[in-house]
C-alpha cells in the first residue's frame, strides 16, 4: 500500500527508467540526471476540456458562443447573496467549517427548497445513514418528493446515480469520506480528495448540475485535504460562528461569480434562519456606556455592517504583557498600541490588551484602525465613548488618520441604525448626506480622541 504507484524515476539525459533514485545513471553513465516524475493518471486534475467532437481551435473572445443558464434561488436570501446572486448551474462550491457548525443543516435546507421550487436534488450522505438525514429533513421541513437521498461513498456509483437522475443540485457530504475504488489510498487522503474533487468538477461542468461539497476544517483552520481543492472549485464558503451561541456566519473566501459577501444566520430548533439585518443583530447586546466599546461600520463584500469593537486594557501580572484578539489581526493591535504610546503618549506597555469584534465577524480592513485605537484608549482611561457615535478611519504610523473606501455607504448604514455622529478622516468631511447627522473630521489620532471625549490621563481608583 505504501508503494507509490503513480511516480517513476527517469534519467533526464538518456530517458532510461530506474527503480529508485540514484546519483548515477547506469545506462548512460551521467551523474545527477535521475529525477522523479509523476505519471498523469486518467483522472488527475487537469482543467476543463471541450467535449469530444467539438471545434477546439482558438476564437476571438467575443465570438465564443454561449447560452447562459439563469441562476436559481437556494431558498435562502442570505445564501443567494453569498453565492453572488443565486446558484449558478454547473458551478462547483465547497462549504467548509468546524464539525457541528451546521453545514449539513444548511445543505439539507437548500436541498428541500431547491427540490420544491426547481427540480431534483441528489444528496449523497457518506457520513450519516439515510435515517439520520431523514430525521433532520423532517425537523427542517425539507422533505420533498424530488429530494433524493443516497448513503454512498463510492464515486463510481455516485457518478452513475448522477447520470440517471440529472439533478439540478448534487450535494456531497463530505468530500473526505467519498473515494475512488481504483486508487489505493484511504478516503480523506490527499490523493483521494483531489481525485474525487476532480471527478466532481468534470461532472459539474459537463452536466450543468451545481455541485456542493462539504469539507471539514483542520485545527489550524484550513479545509482538510489538499490546497488544490480551493483552487479547483468556483466558490469557497466558510461556515463560522461560536457553537454555543445561535449565530452563524457564512463567508465567501473565493467566488468566481461575485463579491466576497457574508451571510448571517440564526440556528434554532427548526434549522437556520436568515438574519437580514446583521447590524441590528451585532448591536443588540452591546453594553451602553461601558468603556472600551466602539461601533465601527465595516464593509463585508458589498454590504456595510455595524460591528462593535471591544477592548480591555488592564495592568499585567506577567513579565510580558499579553495581547489577545478575536476577529481582528493581532499585528494590527500591536501596531496601534505602539502608535498610542509613541504618538499620543499613553504608556500602555505594561498593560495586557484584549480586543474582540463581537458577533463572530472577522474584520480585515484598515478602516477599523481608528475605532480600535479609540476603544483601546477608552478602556485604558476608563472613559466611555458616546454610544451613538461611530468611528471610521485608517491610522498611519505617524498617528495620522487616513481616508477609507466607501465612506458614504458606511455613514448611511450608521444613520439608518439610529446613530447621530461619526468621527471620520478630515479629508472626507464634505460628504455629509444627512442633516440630522454630525460628521467630525479628524486629521490625527489625538484629534480623534478629543472628538470622542477621551482624556489622556488614566482614571485613578
Ligand atoms: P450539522 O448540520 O450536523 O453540522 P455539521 O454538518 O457542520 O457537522 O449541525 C449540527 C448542530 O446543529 C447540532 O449541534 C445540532 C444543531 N441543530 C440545531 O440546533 N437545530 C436544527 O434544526 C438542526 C438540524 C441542528
Ligand atoms: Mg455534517
Amino acid at each position: 500500500m505504501s508503494k507509490k504507484k503513480n511516480t517513476v524515476w527517469i534519467c533526464q539525459s538518456c530517458g532510461a527508467k530506474a527503480f529508485k533514485w540514484a546519483g548515477y545513471c547506469s545506462s548512460c553513465g551521467e551523474w545527477n540526471t535521475i529525477v522523479e516524475e509523476v505519471i498523469r493518471s486518467e483522472d488527475s486534475p487537469r482543467g476543463i476540456s471541450a467535449p469530444a467532437g467539438t471545434d477546439v481551435r482558438p476564437v476571438a473572445v467575443g465570438h465564443v458562443s454561449f447560452t447562459e443558464a439563469p441562476r436559481f434561488s437556494s431558498g435562502s436570501a442570505e445564501l443567494d447573496r453569498v453565492l453572488g446572486g443565486g446558484i449558478v448551474p454547473g458551478s462547483f462550491v465547497l462549504v467548509g467549517g468546524d464539525p457541528g457548525i451546521g453545514k449539513s443543516t444548511l445543505l439539507t435546507q437548500l436541498a428541500g427548497r431547491v427540490a420544491e421550487s426547481k427540480g431534483p436534488v441528489l444528496y449523497v450522505s457518506a457520513e450519516e445513514s439515510p435515517q439520520q438525514v431523514r430525521i433532520r429533513a423532517e425537523r427542517l421541513g425539507a422533505v420533498a418528493d424530488s429530494f433524493m437521498l443516497v448513503s454512498e461513498a463510492d464515486m463510481e456509483l455516485i457518478d452513475e446515480y448522477m447520470k440517471a437522475l440529472q439533478p439540478e443540485v448534487l450535494i456531497v457530504d463530505s468530500i473526505q469520506t467519498v473515494y475512488k475504488p481504483d486508487i489505493p489510498s484511504a478516503p480523506g487522503s490527499v490523493v483521494q480528495v483531489r481525485e474525487c474533487a476532480a471527478q466532481l468538477l468534470r461532472m459539474a461542468k459537463n452536466s450543468k448540475t451545481a455541485v456542493f461539497i462539504v469539507g471539514h476544517v483542520t485545527k489550524e483552520g484550513a479545509i482538510a485535504g489538499p490546497r488544490i481543492l480551493e483552487h479547483m472549485v468556483d466558490t469557497v464558503l466558510y461556515f463560522d460562528g461560536e457553537r454555543h451561541t445561535q449565530y452563524r456566519i457564512i463567508q465567501a473566501v473565493k467566488n468566481r461569480f461575485g463579491a466576497l459577501e457574508i451571510g448571517v444566520y440564526e440556528m434554532g430548533d427548526n434549522g437556520l434562519k436568515d438574519v437580514p439585518n446583521a447590524s441590528e443583530l451585532f448591536l443588540s447586546e452591546r453594553p451602553i456606556g461601558a468603556s472600551g466599546s466602539v461601533i465601527v461600520p465595516v464593509i463585508e463584500g458589498t454590504r456595510p455592517i455595524l460591528v462593535e469593537v471591544q477592548a480591555l486594557v488592564s495592568s499585567t501580572s506577567y513579565q510580558n504583557a499579553r495581547r489577545t484578539t478575536n476577529g481582528i489581526d493581532v499585528n494590527r493591535l500591536q501596531l496601534l498600541i505602539a502608535v498610542l504610546e509613541k504618538r499620543v503618549g499613553l504608556p500602555m506597555g505594561g498593560n495586557d490588551a484584549f480586543v474582540k469584534a463581537t458577533g463572530g465577524v472577522k474584520i480585515d480592513e484598515p478602516a477599523v484602525d481608528l475605532g480600535l485605537a479609540v476603544a483601546l484608549a477608552s478602556s485604558y482611561c476608563d472613559c466611555p465613548v458616546d454610544p451613538y457615535t461611530v468611528i471610521i478611519g485608517e491610522v498611519g504610523l505617524a498617528g495620522e488618520v487616513r481616508a477609507v473606501t466607501q465612506l458614504e455607504q458606511r455613514i448611511k448604514e450608521a444613520a439608518k441604525m439610529g446613530f447621530k455622529k461619526a468621527i471620520v478622516p478630515a479629508s472626507a468631511c464634505k460628504n455629509n448626506i444627512d442633516p440630522g447627522f454630525t460628521l467630525v473630521g479628524v486629521g490625527t489620532l489625538i484629534e480623534a480622541l478629543h472628538a470622542a471625549g477621551i482624556g489622556g490621563r488614566k482614571k485613578q481608583h
